[in-house]
């Protein structure tokens, strides 16, 4: 019987964290331009459906500065990284080009400021 592969444990390759002013992206986000370079159809979607719009999308925002801080890469375009979320409300994020990823996000907001932390591992 071959001898049972044993699990590799998980390595933490980056971290990052990120605060964005709502009223600075509620500002930006007057221009589609802003909106169609930096957020997905479906972050539009998500962030629309809710009273805290702004909220939501200086979230998004935050988290995709987060990403970039952990993956230390000022090159991703932000519209590529996609914050989802599961039907408990649990934020998920994902770079376009690169599924073999690991991101773990976590997100919070108030009417005057959002923050997100990105932990990336392999
Ligand atoms: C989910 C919960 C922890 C969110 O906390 P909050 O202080 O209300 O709101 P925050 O601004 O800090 O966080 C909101 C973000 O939490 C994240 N979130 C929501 N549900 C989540 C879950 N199940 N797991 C992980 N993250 C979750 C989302 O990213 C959300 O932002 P988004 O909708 O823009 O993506 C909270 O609503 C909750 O359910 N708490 C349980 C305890 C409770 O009921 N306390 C109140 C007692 S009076």
């Amino acid at each position: 019987m071959p001898a049972k592969k044993k699990k590799q444990p998980s390595s933490v390759t980056g971290l990052g964290v990120d605060l964005a002013e709502v009223s600075r992206v509620r500002r930006l986000a007057a221009s589609p331009r802003f909106l169609k370079r930096v957020f997905t159809p479906g972050e539009l979607a998500y962030a629309g459906a809710s009273k805290n719009k702004y909220e939501r999308l200086a979230a998004r925002f935050a988290v995709k500065e987060a990403v970039i801080k952990a993956l230390d890469d000022t090159s991703l375009p932000l519209s590529g990284i996609e914050v989802e979320n599961t039907a408990s409300g649990r934020p998920r994020v994902s770079v376009k080009g690169r599924p073999g990823l690991r991101l773990l996000v976590s997100i919070s907001h108030t009417a005057a400021y959002a923050c997100a932390a990105v932990i990336a591992f392999e």
